[in-house]
């Protein structure tokens, strides 16, 4: 069957809606704060960077931002490899948590940023105390590498390599 989640292109035609998301209280305090200037940066399309929507059965309810860590302008990531990707997801819609679609937009981010091959690995930092979240990664083949003071929150740094990545898929 196919999946009835697709991920798109975020325009700025999305700000609005990413907005209201951002208000959200599961959001509030899911380390996804601070101003990611919809306005400005929708439009901007870096060549280090995709911002994309998860669609269910067309409706929009969720987030995927995947940067390349190595090159993205403000260096959040600090000194990292090449050939990695680091990935942002998020539900915005309450009523659609907690039911596996979270599963399927991590699986459609997985195979767009190891379609190119050159990349190795995948990069998650979830807020270290979020238990929950590190349990849906590691579902998703995510293992820890360690804790990180990243921006203004600890993070717990997760990684899924390509190896682990295709031997989950089989
Ligand atoms: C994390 C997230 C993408 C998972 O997607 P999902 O569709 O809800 O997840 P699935 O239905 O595939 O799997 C359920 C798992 O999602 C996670 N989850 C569900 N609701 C959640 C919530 N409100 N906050 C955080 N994680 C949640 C849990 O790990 C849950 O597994 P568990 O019941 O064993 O604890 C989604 O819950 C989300 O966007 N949450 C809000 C953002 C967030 O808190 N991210 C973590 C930041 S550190």
């Amino acid at each position: 069957m196919p999946s009835r989640i697709k991920l798109r292109d975020a325009t700025l035609a999305d700000a609005p809606l990413l907005r209201a998301w951002e208000q959200q209280p599961h959001l509030q305090v899911s380390g996804i704060d601070g101003d990611w200037e919809w306005e400005t940066e929708l439009p901007r399309k870096p060549s280090w960077r995709e911002q994309l929507i998860a669609e269910l059965d067309g409706r929009p309810i969720g987030f995927v931002q995947i940067i390349d860590p190595a090159v993205e302008e403000s260096h959040y990531w600090g000194a990292v490899e090449a050939d990695l990707r680091a990935v942002d997801i998020w539900i915005g819609e309450p009523e659609c948590l907690g039911r596996g679609h979270g599963g399927a937009i991590m699986r459609q981010a997985l195979a767009r940023c190891f379609a190119d091959p050159a990349v190795a690995a995948v990069l998650i930092d979830p807020l270290a105390s979020k238990r929950r979240a590190h349990r849906f990664y590691r579902r998703a083949g995510f293992v820890p590498v360690g804790p990180r003071r990243l921006g203004n929150d600890d993070c717990l740094v997760m990684r899924l390599s390509r190896e682990d990545w295709q031997a989950s898929a089989r």
